[in-house]
């Protein structure tokens, strides 16, 4: 297997819960290396950006204003098959049908304030990572 870098992103719900210890354990619990790590309070046009293709949807405005409304952190992993391993440790989009056990589950509210956001596929994990990381901004870890 090959080894793999995806995004992460510990939404606002989660900062006002306190929980980005939790969140950044379960992460390395599951062998994956955070090799990039920043805080911001997004502004509407770079939650817009990044979510352009959830731009029709319905939930859209109101997901733009949460994610808008507080700071968030943004992560870069790395780990063997680091895109499904990550999505397997968030669980479902909707916490009510998350697996026991996943973050989603035991701390999403609902399916908008799911405390975690993690890359779908190489390709968005690509292209969500060069959005909020430059080169330099993410470390070269030595895998042992
Ligand atoms: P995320 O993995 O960040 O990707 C898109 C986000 O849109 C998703 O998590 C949810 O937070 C949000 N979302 C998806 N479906 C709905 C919905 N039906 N109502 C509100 N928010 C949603």
């Amino acid at each position: 297997m090959a080894l793999e870098k995806t995004f992460a992103m510990i939404k606002p719900d989660a900062l006002e819960k306190g929980i980005i210890g939790e969140i950044c354990k379960r992460i390395e619990e599951a062998n994956l290396k955070i090799v990039g790590m920043k805080m911001h309070k997004l502004d509407r046009p770079r939650v817009e950006g990044f979510y352009a293709v959830h731009k029709t949807k319905p939930f859209f405005p109101q997901l733009v204003a949460f994610m808008t409304s507080g700071p968030s952190v943004a992560l870069a992993l790395e780990g063997e098959n680091a895109i499904a391993t990550w999505r397997e440790v968030m669980g479902a989009t909707d916490p009510e049908k998350a697996a026991e056990g996943t973050i989603r589950r035991d701390f999403g509210t609902n399916v908008e304030r799911n405390a975690v956001h993690g890359s779908d596929a190489p390709e968005t994990a690509a292209l969500e990572l060069k959005y909020f990381f430059d080169q330099n901004e993410i470390v070269q870890y030595e895998w042992m």
